[in-house]
């Protein structure tokens, strides 16, 4: 796969999966799987042998908590040569009166990327929009494509191309899931929804999926669903967007739908598991299963690393 040049990859913002262009999507992936073969073995904190962040300044704004993002973001830009900041939300001027955008603009004065996880989708679209750097998503409510580039290329280091594979997602039709049903789209696999009606994914990406030309079934029993499944892939039951307020209500609703060894019993022999983590256990999923053979949900959380650093080179051109 050729490696995309600075002339066709001028200043892009990583927004989504559908928004990228699949081909571009494909050499991210490759590029990822590239870089993460050249440092194979070296301890974590030393550098690439090409430093094509070097000299650049990355600000990582976080609104919401996290563990894998931001320490995957910090050390991938480190590896990379650029310097990095780590601001909180709540430590900004962001929802104190001033504007996204002119925060967007004034960031663009001082930094040559922006990654950031934030709530309602209008934040990352209106800091795109009024940035003079390239924007990445970090995580919205509605949805989080760096998370499944990482799982497009764990699968694929697994088990080879993921086109044409039967993945199953069990549980809450969430952010993730949403970004699973993008890349089903983009990178030509099927996907199964299981999960309660209240839960589904939304229509509008069910619908984008199947006009891609991949076959998305909702079958709303769990281990039908899972039938011959390649992959299986579930979430927490409450996700950060969600009042604890339902937590219990979501519970009852999803009980049914934990990923357990008689669920990945009906799955193919060597069917994946994956979790974006942080996994709770015994509940979306068992620890069986997490610590079982199918489980690469650690291998799933390093290649957001690799996978991330790639979609870096890409926004920027180098
Ligand atoms: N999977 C993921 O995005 O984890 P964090 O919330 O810890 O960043
Ligand atoms: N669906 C989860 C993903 C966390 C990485 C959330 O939004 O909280």
């Amino acid at each position: 796969m050729p490696h995309l040049t600075k002339s066709d990859t001028t200043m892009q913002h990583f927004l989504d999966i559908h928004k990228t262009p699949a081909d571009h999507l494909r050499a991210i992936i490759d590029q990822a799987r590239e870089m993460k073969t050249a440092r194979a073995g070296r301890p974590r904190g030393m550098p690439d042998d090409d430093q094509p962040l070097a000299g650049r300044m990355v600000a990582l704004i976080f609104e919401k908590p996290s563990t894998r993002t931001r320490v995957s973001f910090d050390v991938g830009v480190r590896q990379m040569g650029g310097q990095t900041m780590v601001l909180s939300g709540a430590d900004m001027q962001l929802g104190h009166g001033e504007t996204i955008a002119d925060t967007a603009r004034v960031l663009s004065r001082y930094v040559d990327l922006i990654m950031i996880r934030t709530f309602d989708e209008s934040v990352l679209l209106e800091m795109a929009e009024y940035a003079d750097v390239p924007v990445i998503n970090g995580l919205t409510d509605r949805t989080h494509p760096c998370q499944i580039m990482a799982d497009i290329l764990t699968y694929e280091e697994h088990r080879g191309p993921i086109k044409g594979k039967k993945v199953v997602w069990s549980g809450d039709g969430n952010n993730v899931c949403a970004s699973l049903l993008h890349a089903a789209g983009q990178f030509g696999f099927d996907l199964t929804f299981t999960g309660p009606m209240q839960l589904d994914p939304e229509g509008e990406f069910i619908g984008l999926a199947r006009k891609a030309g991949s076959t998305i079934t909702i079958e709303r029993d769990p281990h039908k669903a899972a039938e011959g499944a390649d992959l299986v892939v579930t979430d927490t039951w409450v996700s950060m967007h969600d009042s604890q307020s339902t937590k219990e209500r979501r519970h009852n609703m999803l009980r049914s739908y934990q990923v357990n060894d008689k669920l990945m019993e009906v799955a193919k022999p060597d069917a994946l598991f994956m979790h974006c983590l942080p996994a709770h256990r015994e509940e979306e999923v068992t620890s069986a299963v997490m610590d079982g053979p199918h489980s690469v949900v650690f291998d799933e959380a390093e290649n957001r690393l690799h996978a991330q650093k790639a979609v870096m080179r890409w926004c920027l051109g180098v």
